[in-house]
């Protein structure tokens, strides 16, 4: 069974890989939140670059056949360069949905909300150029809600205000389709549609990136048949406990295992495997 590495900054990637191991149940996983580091968005691209490299070499010492970027500010900063320093290991990684969202807008204008890095990279401005062309793009980076949405705060009154302030000057300009361009924000969909109403589409591009892995798995011969689900290992840089019960909030999972991870460096090192084991649960 192949093991697939996905990382993020934090809990975003979490809404890939829940839709990842609906569609590839019998794979394992091997899930790392940079905690000590959320959030990237502010970050120059160069420094969250250094920080996808780390991640990639751990994940590749721990057996890790692929990797998915699970996060849209680590794909903008370093795909490219990932797929270039590590050749033989195939990488899924995320860019906003304009595409699928300049194909369906009927008004012809699409809100994208993601990271101010997000916005600067190459990546972004390609995919605009490339497929959005005729559309219009606005675009916002709902400064303070990645931290939000960390501290599980997904239907708080201060997560729906700085939703709000981001979405009314789009939805005054007519926007009919909303473009979740940050991992975190599947995990405030529901926030979106009430603000947004039911006249406006938003894209999840989880299941996308799922299709995706799955292709890659196949076309790299990593056999996806098997008897039982795989399993998840999840590890943080930050606090396991904390992170633990993030995991069982957003996802529904009881008493999941969590590592801890320390950066030395530019390496990440293993501080303690299971650090959140029997003596902290329930
Ligand atoms: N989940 C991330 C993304 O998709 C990162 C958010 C952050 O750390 O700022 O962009």
């Amino acid at each position: 069974m192949p093991t697939i590495g996905v990382f993020d900054s934090g809990v975003g990637g979490l809404s890939i890989l829940r839709v990842l191991r609906q569609r590839l149940p019998e794979a394992a996983y091997l899930y790392i939140a940079d905690q000590a580091h959320v959030p990237y968005g502010p970050r120059p691209l160069l420094e969250v670059r250094g920080f996808a490299e780390g991640i990639t070499r751990y994940l590749l010492s721990q057996g890790a056949d692929l990797i998915v970027v699970a996060c849209n500010t680590a794909s903008a900063a370093a795909l490219h360069y990932l797929r270039q320093t590590f050749p033989q290991t195939p990488f899924v990684g995320m860019e906003p949905a304009v595409k699928p969202a300049a194909e369906q807008t009927h008004s012809g204008v699409v809100g994208v909300l993601a990271t101010p890095a997000t916005f600067q990279g190459e990546l972004y401005a390609s995919v605009v150029e490339r497929f959005a062309q005729g559309v219009t793009v606005l675009q916002d980076t709902c400064p303070g809600l990645v931290e939000q949405i960390e501290t599980g705060a997904t239907r708080s009154p201060k997560t729906r205000a700085i939703l709000e302030r981001s979405l009314a000057p789009m939805l005054a300009q007519g926007i009919d389709t909303v473009v979740l361009g940050c991992t975190h924000y599947p995990f405030v969909m529901p926030l979106i549609r009430e603000i947004a109403g039911p006249e406006v589409r938003v894209i999840d591009p989880a299941p996308a990136i799922a299709r995706q892995t799955e292709r890659l798995l196949r076309r790299h011969n990593l056999s996806i048949t098997g008897a039982a689900p795989g399993g998840v290992r999840y590890a943080t840089t930050r606090d396991a406990a904390h992170f633990r019960e993030a995991i069982q909030t957003l996802l529904e999972e009881s008493a999941p295992q969590v590592e801890s991870l320390i950066w030395e460096g530019q390496s990440l090192l293993q501080l303690s495997a299971n650090s959140c084991n029997e003596e902290n649960q329930p």
